[in-house]
């Protein structure tokens, strides 16, 4: 048997076990329905394996207390029509289908029957016919994301029931008749996004529709057939900050109410027949982004009133009915970059004056009436269009700005030497053929794209792509390089790092973190249909490991095998990237969202192999999962640890740039702080401080020879919290550590905790905080038991592993020991009615015979709160912390103290802390980690 199949066979068994062994499993009707669905809709997933689906393995589906509480599918390959079962989901929170093109016919009326979802996403699937009526009996609904399909009808008025919608996009469908109020969408006053473009709404925008009560943020409307005026009422709606109206047949005057919204930052009312003068809205003083392009106004000259937009990015006032001369002070607008004014009767001279915008990228003049253009010395550097003006008549077209506007059409794969790939592959612009995962990106909000900077969309998408874990090269888009100045779409190619195609689980993911984003980006992602030759073959190991706690301790080596060969599969995987992504590498310049690496020091091989002296086994300090540890010396006499790379753990170079850029923003007195790293000669090293005295574990098993008493047990717990809250709640971006055990703890010279090991740490995504969702990574015995369920990663699994830390630091015990999970033994033994809880017999012998343990219960209580099964009910890091220093109070210590004490040796030997001089040999038993930092060496002795 190939090593491939092993593994997902191993887990198969493993979750059967799981099923008899625990008792938890789904309840009847779940499974049928699952079942039904299952079938109905030709769900071929590998992970669907035995028949709970609330064993933990089923990919896309969630339980809680044995009932299915979320089902999410996006780019799942659903075919067929969703059955009346859906229905019986009743404890339904989130349903999740989009992305699957094959899934069409109506969305069945028992819909209505789940009453506890909040969220429901069809987005770009195949349904038809209309919305029913039943889609407002959803009392808790917040999402309703229909976008991209082909319903049509009207939208049922019961839709203004759901009081608790905040967002509701109809976006792209085939849905007309009038907008629906009173009842309908006016009542829906907690919702601050309608994004109803490009459908067939006709009639008038009802005045109704708008109150001072509403929240809306969004409103998009564009693309439709509506007529009649913009009713003024829409002036009440304080916090709108988007108003898109394109493409309609509105008309009358534009209301002088739209200066009372102060918070508007594009408005787009181009394609109408709106008339009467050119509206005054000075009043609209955050405005960016302003399209008045193609309708009916009453000729006048340029407005001065726009002199008076600082804020202005983009404008455009094409076919206009302007005349006149453009005033020299409006170029001055400091964020000025598109100004497209074409196709009026604007005349005298061009002046740009001397102090016009830095930022300006487009002026597009053409078909006016401008016969002189004041250049300064200078000619400036942007694109002026002023092809059919009379000064073009005069001097010919020799003149660069008398040519119409280029359309560049240049294509960054042309730069690749070989010519294109085989069949339907592309090429990547690192010069790589694959099928890459392709989709449109269409943007709502102009205003919040830079266009000025090519990269910025492309660089978003890749950016959360790669920090939610997924092997991506690059992004690019393609349509957006023809067009640049005028589409709101484009066409966007994921090239697969170092391979040929990705797997159906990592489209799987990427989907679900796309379908994110558009929540908390001007965008929204629609992915093409995925064809069967685009995926590869991998397996689907990833989503087969489901685990649950178990008390046997079978069962617990079963899943560390299992959890073991899945790490060292991934490590194999890895391919190592010939790119040299530190190419370029300029630690003093910081882009836009690229983090500050001024801190980190980027080292020559040479020079770290001067000050380990050659890697010498004198300065071998241990080693573990990732590689060994050096010590070493800086030419400043600074002493580090030089965590080097063995061959099966180095990582692509850019996963490895993307972990020190990671690193290098973590700056706290209880974290390890990184020094620089190296990136040469086929080595990966990172360079950390050298924290002196080992790891906690190594201190609590008594190998390396420090004993610790009571009191500072609780003040490494203190240290520990703190380094673990900051990383939570304070580094930018926040991150969950995911590993935190004994052997990531290290002490320092005055024995205060420090955080080590982000080997397996990912930043927290910024667009969805709540649900990160990954392959389950962390060491057995401190996992939490939600994360590996639900395999969605929350700072709240730190927690848990932290509430495991204190029992540890209270017992003196392994999480497993001889079988037995800590967790389960302290749980059980706990008898709030005696003395000490009744945990006497399962305190550490170190601490168990010496003075008495004040504070003891409250933090045995603290523990175990942290360890609460739901991740909800444990406390954030930052109240670990306070009610952490509130028991060294109680007990008459101050927490900040120590912390200045002068490191002398005498500080170890009161009756806290001892030393023994004899030195245990090291042993790994901690394999499960990828960058170990386990010291054999302690620098321990007085100096
Ligand atoms: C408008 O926004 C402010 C600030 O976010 C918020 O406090 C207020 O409640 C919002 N108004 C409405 C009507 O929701
Ligand atoms: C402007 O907003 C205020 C506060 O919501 C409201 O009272 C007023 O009527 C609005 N004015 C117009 C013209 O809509
Ligand atoms: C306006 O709508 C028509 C069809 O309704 C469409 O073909 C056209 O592309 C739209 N124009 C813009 C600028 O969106
Ligand atoms: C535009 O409106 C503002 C405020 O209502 C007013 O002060 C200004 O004079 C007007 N400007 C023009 C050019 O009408
Ligand atoms: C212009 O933008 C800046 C920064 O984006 C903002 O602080 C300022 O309030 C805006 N000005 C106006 C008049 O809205």
């Amino acid at each position: 048997m190939d090593n491939k199949l092993k593994l997902p066979l191993l887990v198969l068994l493993l979750n059967c076990f799981l099923f008899l062994a625990l008792s938890q499993t789904a309840s009847n009707d779940d499974v049928e329905a699952l079942n039904s669905l299952k079938d109905s809709l030709q769900i071929n997933i590998p992970s669907w394996v035995g028949s709970d689906p609330c064993s933990g393995s089923w990919e896309g589906i969630t339980c809680k207390n044995s009932r299915v509480v979320s089902i999410s599918l996006p780019n799942t390959g659903l075919k067929g029509q969703l059955s009346q079962n859906i229905g019986s989901f009743s404890e339904l929170d989130t349903l999740d289908l989009s992305y699957n093109k094959d899934l069409t016919g109506p969305l069945p009326a028992e819909i209505g029957n789940l009453k506890k979802l909040t969220k429901l996403s069809l987005v770009g699937c195949g349904f038809n016919g209309q919305i029913p009526d039943q889609i407002g009996s959803l009392p808790q609904l917040v999402f309703l994301s229909l976008n991209s399909n082909n319903f049509s009808g009207r939208i049922p008025s019961s839709i203004g029931n759901l009081a608790n919608l905040n967002w509701l996009d109809l976006t792209e469908n085939e849905i007309g008749g009038e907008i629906p109020v009173s009842p309908g969408l006016d009542t829906l006053l907690k919702a601050q996004h309608f994004h109803l473009g490009k459908n067939k709404f006709s009639g008038e925008v009802p005045s109704q529709l708008f109150s001072s009560g509403m929240a809306l943020l969004h409103l998009l409307l564009d693309n439709n057939q509506l007529t009649g005026e913009i009713p003024d009422t829409i002036g009440l709606v304080q916090n709108l900050t988007l108003i898109r109206f394109e493409n309609n047949t509105l008309s009358g005057l534009v209301p002088q109410s739209l200066n009372n919204l102060t918070n508007v930052a594009d408005l787009i009312l181009c394609n109408n027949k709106l008339e009467g003068p050119l509206p005054n809205l000075t009043g609209m003083s955050s405005l960016k982004y302003l399209d008045l392009s193609s309708n009916a106004f009453d000729s006048t000259d340029f407005p001065q009133w726009l002199l008076t937009m600082k804020n202005l990015t983009t404008l455009r006032m094409q076919e206009a009915n302007l005349s006149g001369q453009i005033p020299a002070g409006f170029f001055s607008l400091p964020s000025l970059q598109y100004v497209v004014l074409s196709e009026n009767q604007l005349n005298g001279t061009l002046n740009l004056g001397p102090n016009y915008s830095k930022k300006l990228q487009l002026i597009d003049l053409h078909s006016n009436s401008i016969g002189d253009f004041t250049q300064q010395n200078q000619p400036p550097s942007f694109t002026i269009v002023l092809e059919s003006n009379p000064i073009c008549y005069e001097t010919g077209t020799t003149e660069s700005f008398c040519k119409p506007l280029q359309i560049s059409d240049e294509n960054p794969q042309n730069k690749c030497p070989a010519s294109g790939c085989s069949s339907d592959k592309s090429l990547s612009p690192m010069c790589h053929c694959a099928y890459p995962y392709t989709g449109t990106v269409t943007y709502r909000a102009p205003s919040l794209y830079d266009w000025g900077n090519s990269t910025s969309i492309e660089a978003d998408i890749k950016q959360a792509l790669q920090s939610g874990g997924l092997p991506v090269e690059s992004v690019v888009s393609s349509t957006r390089d023809s067009n640049p100045f005028e589409c709101f779409d484009f066409i966007i190619k994921i090239f697969p790092l170092n391979k040929d195609s990705f797997s159906p689980s990592e489209i799987y993911q990427m989907s679900l973190v796309l379908l994110n984003l558009s929540a908390y980006r001007p965008y929204d992602f629609y992915p093409d249909k995925i064809e069967p030759k685009q995926l590869s073959n991998s397996s689907n190991t990833a989503l087969l490991i489901g685990v649950a706690v178990g008390g046997s301790f079978v069962l617990v080596l079963l899943l560390l095998a299992g959890v073991y060969a899945f790490r060292q599969k991934l490590r194999a995987e890895r391919a190592i990237s010939r790119n040299n992504p530190f190419g370029n590498w300029d630690p003093s310049k910081s882009n836009c969202g690229t983090p500050e690496l001024k801190a980190v020091k980027q080292f020559s091989f040479k020079e770290l192999k001067k000050c380990t002296n050659n890697f010498s086994p004198a300065n071998d300090v241990g080693s573990g999962g990732y590689g060994k540890v050096y010590k070493g010396t800086l030419p400043s006499g600074q002493l580090i640890a030089i965590k080097r790379a063995q061959k099966e753990s180095k990582q692509g170079g850019l996963e490895f740039k993307a972990e020190i850029e990671l690193l290098s923003r973590v700056h706290h007195k209880n974290v390890v702080s990184l020094v620089g790293f190296c990136f040469e000669e086929g080595e990966q090293m990172l360079v950390y401080e050298f924290v002196p005295n080992g790891t906690l574990k190594d201190t609590i098993t008594g190998k390396s020879g420090i004993r610790f008493g009571w009191h500072r047990r609780i003040k490494v717990a203190l240290g520990a919290a703190s380094g673990l809250a900051y990383l939570h709640e304070h580094a930018d971006p926040p991150i969950i550590h995911r590993d935190i055990k004994s052997n990531n703890i290290l002490l320092d010279e005055k024995l205060d905790a420090k955080v080590a090991d982000f080997g397996l740490s990912k930043p927290i995504l910024d667009y969805d905080k709540d649900h990160v969702t990954t392959q389950v990574k962390g060491t057995m015995g401190y996992l939490d038991p939600e994360y590996y369920i639900s395999q969605q990663v929350t700072e709240k699994s730190d927690v848990y592993s932290f509430g495991v830390l204190m029992l540890e630091l209270i017992t003196g015990r392994k999480p497993i020991d001889r079988g037995k999970y800590i967790v389960k033994v302290v749980r059980n033994s706990i008898d709030k009615t005696k003395d000490m809880y009744g945990l006497h017999e399962l305190i550490d012998r170190a601490i168990r015979d010496g003075s008495a343990l004040n504070g003891f219960e409250k933090f045995v209580d603290l523990a175990m709160m942290c360890l609460e099964e739901s991740g909800a009910d444990r406390p954030p890091m930052s109240d670990v912390v306070k009610e952490i220093e509130i028991i060294l109070h109680s007990i008459g210590l101050d927490p900040a103290a120590d912390q200045s004490e002068p490191s002398t040796s005498s500080s170890f030997q009161h009756n806290e802390v001892s030393l023994e001089s004899s030195h245990q040999p090291y042993s790994s038993e901690s394999l499960y980690s990828s960058s170990e930092y386990i010291q054999k060496h302690h620098e321990h002795e007085p100096r």
